[in-house]
């Protein structure tokens, strides 16, 4: 199979940069692939919303990017911040334009919520289930545009680089599209592709307890670090303070951080408002602080988990900006009006991932990458709340605007089939499940909200034990989505380890004991 742009990945990402390349050269052909059905994504499950400066009164351009910086401890690409910040008002228009809805006040005017370590209210939401709405108006738009062929169940096993095809040393290296499995007939495709774009998400399912939903395995960090892309700042993975408590099932509901922005206090079990004495914004500190100081409070008092105070917020309101937390904490005979909800930090989001120029190129020609997978330089050591969706709306438009300035329209090459021995029929799925779990605990023990050196190593050696069986399994056994995801998750925890040893300060979301000492007071941080 051969197509113009092949988009691995169908979030905010993919899709975005999907509809303008489709609606601009209506003779090209776009492939998405995804690996489970369509809508099956991060993006479906952003609840607080799209940080973008519109209150040109309250709020300005610079406010936006101060608090970016300030987030992102020190480590963020001033220049990166400033154009994604600048851009944002445009790329929300071509949203808005393709039909998705946000919540406007009794004066029509957009409502615009809080989230930690925003000084104004910028946050346009849908409710709470923003990425779930974005979502629905870009694949309403994409099944509008003849020219977009979206493969629902199909895999991308591995990308094809010049690497693949030729045995002898390339310095170069192009891609000239994926080798993936179609999940429902096992057959393996080669889709040969002009252009290759990365838009395949996070990495949440490498902790076991995470927000993120079961796909995201840090497949496409896996597949570009095998063909050799630049792959950086691992170590930030972002923990997200408030996630309901659920001992028995692994917690993995996010309660948004819009619910502090409305007013909730994080209490500890004794009813203290701990925050207060972490930072001088409280609960609406950035996120790294927020996950750290729970993770202190919870060390000092033993306690499973600490609690998000509603109790004191009107709750008409509540139940109309959030509904489903709502619904959701009644489910679990949570009443928001009069119970406190318990809460504990889960991962959420990487903040570091495949290295991109401005282009939202990678350093293998032909290969873009964009939206969680990618390293823009807009993060830094912790992502500001609400700007990963802006970050994939702005990148998504630069590869489109450098693709089509750039007409890579180079003919194809010849590319072999996978190697792969199919007369391998054994599906180990018990052993894969097991396996994935050790990898969940090995993570979560040695690479967590706070880290050591020498936690950090036995992690290391841990990993070994579980990456050579894997190996193994992977020479011996039949293609499945399940291996290779785990095959993917392992090749993921050795750069977040490895990445994390080699920082040797603490920045942002980044915390080892082994530099408390050397750590600079979070306090310096406040604005
Ligand atoms: P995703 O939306 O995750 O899409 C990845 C796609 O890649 C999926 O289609 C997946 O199937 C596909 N894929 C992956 N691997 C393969 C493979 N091997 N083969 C084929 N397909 C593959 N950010 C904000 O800015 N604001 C918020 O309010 C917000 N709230 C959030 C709430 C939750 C619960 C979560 C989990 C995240 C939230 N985030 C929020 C973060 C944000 O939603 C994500 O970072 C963003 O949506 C990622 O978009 P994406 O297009 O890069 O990836
Ligand atoms: C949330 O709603 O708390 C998540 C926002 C984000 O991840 O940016």
């Amino acid at each position: 199979m051969t197509t113009n742009y092949l988009i691995i990945g169908s979030g905010i990402a993919g899709l975005t940069f999907a509809v303008k390349i489709a609606e601009k050269f209506p003779g090209r052909t776009v492939t998405i692939i995804t690996k489970s059905n369509d809508d099956e994504t991060n993006t479906k499950y952003a609840q607080g919303g799209i940080a973008v400066v519109l209150n040109n009164k309250a709020d300005s351009f610079d406010k936006h990017v101060n608090d970016t910086l300030i987030a992102g401890d020190g480590l963020c690409d001033a220049f990166i911040v400033k154009m994604v910040v600048r851009e944002g008002p445009k790329r929300l228009k071509e949203l808005i334009d393709w039909g998705a809805n946000f919540d406007t006040n009794k004066n029509g005017s957009f409502s615009l919520g809080k989230e930690g370590g925003h000084s104004e209210h910028r946050v346009l939401h849908h409710k709470d289930i923003t990425g779930y709405e974005i979502e629905r108006a870009l694949f309403q738009r994409v099944n509008q545009l003849k020219n977009i062929i979206v493969l629902s169940y199909h895999f991308a096993i591995d990308l094809i680089t010049n690497k693949c095809l030729n045995s002898t040393k390339v310095t170069d290296l192009t891609c000239y599209g994926a080798y993936v499995l179609n999940q429902k007939t096992n057959e393996i495709l080669t889709i040969k592709a002009q252009n290759t774009i990365l838009a395949s998400g996070g990495i949440g399912t490498i902790y076991g307890h995470t927000t993120n939903p079961l796909i995201a395995t840090g497949d496409g960090i896996a597949m570009a670090n095998r063909a050799k892309a630049k792959i950086k700042d691992m170590e930030f993975i972002q923990f997200h303070p408030t996630v309901l408590l659920n001992s028995k099932k692994g917690s993995s509901f996010l309660i948004s951080e819009a619910v502090r922005g409305f007013g909730a206090y994080l209490r500890n079990s004794k009813g203290n408002r701990f925050m207060v004495s972490y930072d001088n914004r409280a609960e609406l500190a950035s996120r790294d602080i927020v996950s750290q100081s729970i993770h202190k409070e919870l060390k000092k008092t033993g306690d499973d988990c600490v609690f998000l105070d509603c109790t004191h917020l009107p709750i008409d309101v509540f139940k109309e900006k959030f509904p489903s937390i709502y619904n959701k904490c009644l489910s679990e005979e949570i009443n928001v009006s009069k119970d406190w909800i318990p809460v504990v930090p889960a991962a959420h989001y990487l903040c570091g991932g495949v290295v991109v120029d401005m282009h939202g190129r990678t350093s293998i020609t032909n290969l873009f990458s964009c939206g969680e997978v990618s390293r823009t330089g807009l993060h830094g050591a912790n992502r500001l709340a609400s700007n990963s969706l802006l970050e994939a709306l702005v990148y998504a438009h630069n590869i489109f605007m450098f693709l089509s300035e750039n007409n890579n329209l180079h003919s194809t090459v010849n590319v072999p089939s996978l190697n792969y021995n199919p007369a391998h029929h054994t599906e180990e799925r018990v052993l894969i499940k097991n396996i994935t779990k050790e990898l969940q605990t090995i993570m979560r023990s040695h690479a967590g909200i706070v880290r050591s050196n020498d936690q950090l190593n036995r992690g290391l050696k841990e990993l070994n034990i579980i990456y050579n069986k894997v190996e193994e399994l992977y020479k011996t056994s039949k293609i499945t989505t399940s291996l290779c995801e785990l095959r993917n998750m392992i090749n993921t925890a050795y750069l977040i380890i490895n990445q994390s040893l080699k920082r040797t300060e603490n920045k942002g979301g980044y915390f080892n004991s082994d530099y408390e000492t050397k750590k600079t007071l979070k306090k310096d941080r406040c604005v």
